[in-house]
């Protein structure tokens, strides 16, 4: 059986209570270059993380490492998801254990309908939500289940990139500039899905350019800037501190 490790010692932040998601005194490079440097956080099951900094700082690179993709290749350090250790996995098993990363450039796979790339990723169980469930979450996505995934507009494709996520039995969602080139309108419908998705208890990691859209949907924030945390609190926090937003989010 797996052990969560006693995080009490050693750690640079302030939480007694047993955590979901641990990250802990991670390291990861591409090559010879040390992209995410000691990074520590926790998070609580069902909380939204607004994960920021600026261009480069190293929010994808944080996001690849926990699910274990190839790149960068995590050194040092642990990642624990509810007692699994993912610092010991490879991305398929990351994937096994709950991890569902929705990438930036979002991946819907070509020459399948919507429909078809949502049942692609229930091949394998355990199953997520039904496509009935998710269609009640997208009625988009219902409305156009027969329609190649491709041809979707970017705010669809997004969608069907989050209900791909869903369609596995995920634990953490790991979302990468999900609001990314979306006119307000489609941000706001999005916003509202992921609300729904906390309610049903998925923790997630939110990466966004869009700060303070991110910050009013979030329970925690943690900034980056040149891959170490400067700042790990209450996304009210940020928001309420102008220096800390002008000086690591520009905003
Ligand atoms: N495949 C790679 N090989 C080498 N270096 C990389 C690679 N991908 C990213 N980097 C470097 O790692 C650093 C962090 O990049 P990362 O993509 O994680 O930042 P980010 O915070 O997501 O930035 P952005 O807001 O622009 O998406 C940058 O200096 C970047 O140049
Ligand atoms: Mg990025």
């Amino acid at each position: 059986m797996n052990v969560k490790p006693d995080f009490s010692k050693g750690h640079n932040y302030a939480e007694t209570a047993p955590a979901f998601l641990s990250v802990w005194n991670m390291e990861s490079y591409y090559g010879e270059s040390y992209i995410v440097q000691n990074i520590s956080f926790n998070l609580h099951e069902g909380e939204i993380l607004a994960l920021l900094g600026r261009n480069g700082a190293g929010k994808t690179s944080t996001l690849r490492s926990i699910a274990r993709m190839d790149d960068p290749q995590v050194t040092h350090g642990e990642i624990w998801l509810d007692h699994q250790p993912l610092h010991k996995m490879k991305s398929h098993e990351a994937a096994a254990a709950g991890i569902g990363l929705v990438p930036e450039d979002r991946r819907i796979i070509p020459g399948l309908t919507v429909e078809e790339n949502l049942q692609l990723a229930q091949i394998a169980p355990p199953v997520g939500w039904s496509l009935e469930r998710l269609y009640d979450l997208f009625p988009r996505l219902g409305e156009r289940r027969k329609q190649e995934g491709v041809t979707l507009s970017g705010g669809e494709q997004q969608m069907l990139a989050i209900a791909r996520a869903l369609a596995r039995d995920i634990k953490v969602l790991l979302l990468d500039e999900p609001y990314e080139g979306l006119a307000p309108v489609i941000v706001d419908e999005i916003e509202k899905t992921l609300r729904i998705i906390k309610e049903q208890g998925i923790t997630t990691v939110l990466v966004e350019q869009n700060a303070v859209r991110a910050l009013e949907l979030a329970d925690r924030s943690v900034i980056l800037d040149t891959g170490g945390i400067v700042f790990d609190g209450s996304a009210a926090e940020v928001l309420q501190n102008d220096e800390l937003r002008s000086e690591y989010l520009a905003i």
